[in-house]
């Protein structure tokens, strides 16, 4: 159960309280089951001080006097999905079943964001995997410390107020959220071990709905930076360390956010692709899911019960023999760490992909060929083309001496832009450059929010770097420390070796 104090809030004038149960956080908020296998509906009665708002993930919701909230969840769900936030927030409508909620000074913004777009999102979802059960659809904006991107509490997701791009380019947080509705939220991995059952296929979800809305070459392009942080983990990690399995076995005693990493998500992703490639039709393969959602709502499964299904709607494969194919076993990929053996096809990403290869290409290179680069004008490019770029030029850091300062002049776009996807890989290029003039950079980044995925990634990289690197790592800890979730506060100490 997380405290704000004012000075953590967007506004700044009134504290903020919520809670973050997955994955075994919500045992401190109420006593319950504290595990995804069981399923529970609940009601909440909540009294808050005047002039503040409580919200929860619930189905009802209904304000009575004395500044007292009753809620009621009638569907079942597992603990973690039970969600409370009280603060200065107010709401507007975004879609004939959907409302964003944000302190005031933040509401335009979140309007502005989302409204009349959430409900496409819903329509194709429900299309696609069936009905939305959940009745409304609401995302609140958390205050800039929230460690996720997203969080898929039911009737109302979690976001962070990164998302406030102003130009709708991190939409794909949200479509990832929708799709839990029905992967994670419907149909529940039974253990923390199991994940990637929630994640891998709410990934496919995800973008089996960016595909309906925003075409195939474009998901295409999303997905390449999500097969690109799956290559950046298991170099860090190595291919086989036993995290980089989709069956996870975590042993009593062990917090399972502590195995959290991209694996269960684009590692998943591969594998439900993989199942669809088996398939071989698109719309036989929607089907599928659409019937295992149906088949399994409501309850809590393991990869078994997935697999099996699977085999038994679709008895051909199943005589085929295609959970044993050597190399693609279903076993292996359950149960052995290591890069994917099957990746889907992301060449329609191509049109969109080469331009941003070839120009990291350029600026690569020992002597500039100034002239070719000034040839390419990326004025025109989306936000994830220029994050598959900045992932590119990563990759092939350290450039050659005075190639990322010539890089951040010509492209104040990147180098200065707002949007914290393009904050972190520049922020990133400047470390693993030394690029101590943009230092600052990192800094200010970090004290504006406390995004686990942003903030980790930056604390390893300072701490493998320069002696001034380290000294920028504790001094921006010691100061947005206090900021931090909890355990986004003791990965950090344990980056940086103090604990
Ligand atoms: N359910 C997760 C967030 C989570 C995972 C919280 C494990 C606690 C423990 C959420 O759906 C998620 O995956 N969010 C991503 C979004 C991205 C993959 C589009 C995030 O926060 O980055
Ligand atoms: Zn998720």
């Amino acid at each position: 159960v997380c405290w704000l104090t004012p000075e953590q809030t967007a506004g700044k004038q009134k504290p903020f309280m919520y809670t973050q149960g997955q994955a075994v956080l919500n045992r401190s908020f109420f006593p319950c089951f504290d595990t995804p296998s069981i399923k529970f509906t609940y009601s909440a009665t909540v009294k808050v001080p005047e002039g503040f708002t409580a919200v929860m993930s619930a189905t009802s919701w209904e304000k009575q006097k004395d500044n007292t909230f009753v809620f009621k969840m009638s569907q079942p769900i597992p603990s973690y999905l039970v969600a409370l936030a009280v603060g200065d927030i107010v709401s507007a409508d975004v879609g004939p079943r959907s409302r964003v909620w944000a302190e005031p000074c933040l509401i335009e913004a979140a309007k502005k964001e989302y409204n009349g777009v959430i409900e496409e999102f819903l329509v194709v979802g429900e299309k696609l995997f069936g009905p939305y059960v959940w009745g409304r659809y609401d995302i609140l904006f958390m205050p800039p410390s929230f460690p996720f991107g997203g969080m898929e509490n039911p009737c109302l997701t979690f976001v962070t107020p990164c998302l406030l791009a102003g130009d709708r380019s991190l939409v794909d947080v949200v479509i990832h959220e929708i799709s839990h509705s029905w992967f994670g939220n419907l149909v529940t991995n039974a253990t923390w071990g199991e994940f990637w059952l929630n994640e891998g296929f709410t990934m496919y979800a995800q973008r089996r709905i960016s595909t309906e809305v925003y075409g195939l070459p474009y998901t295409c392009l999303e997905a390449a930076t999500g097969r690109a942080l799956l290559r950046q983990h298991m170099d860090a990690t190595g291919e086989d360390h036993p995290l980089n399995k989709l069956r996870v076995v975590i042993e009593a005693g062990v917090n399972p956010d502590d195995t959290y990493n991209e694996t269960p998500y684009e590692k998943g992703y591969c594998f439900v692709s993989y199942l669809a490639h088996l398939v071989g039709d698109q719309s036989k393969f929607d089907a599928f899911l659409q019937a295992y959602v149906n088949r399994f709502k409501f309850q809590s499964i393991t990869a078994d019960d997935t697999l099996a299904f699977f085999l038994e709607y679709f008895p051909e494969l199943k005589e085929k023999g295609v959970d044993s194919i050597p190399g693609f076993e279903f076993d292996r990929w359950l149960n052995t760490p290591g890069w994917p053996p099957y990746l889907p096809d992301l060449s329609p990403g191509q049109q969109l992909m080469k331009p941003a290869e070839e120009l990291a290409e350029l600026w690569a290179a020992d002597g500039l060929n100034v002239e070719a680069i000034e040839a390419v004008d990326i004025t025109g490019w989306r936000t994830y083309q220029l994050v598959y770029f900045l992932d590119q030029v990563l990759q092939k850091s350290p450039l050659p001496e005075g190639n990322v300062e010539r890089l951040s002049k010509m492209y104040p776009k990147i180098s200065k832009a707002q949007n914290a996807e393009l904050r972190l890989r520049w922020c990133q290029i400047v470390l693993k450059n030394n690029l101590e003039a943009e230092y600052s950079k990192v800094k200010d980044f970090l004290h504006s929010q406390g995004k686990q995925k942003y903030t980790l990634p930056l604390y390893r990289a300072m701490w493998a770097g320069s002696e001034t690197a380290r000294a920028l790592a504790m001094e921006t800890f010691s100061a947005t420390a206090p900021q931090l979730h909890i355990n986004v506060q003791n990965y950090v100490k344990k980056i940086l070796g103090l604990e």
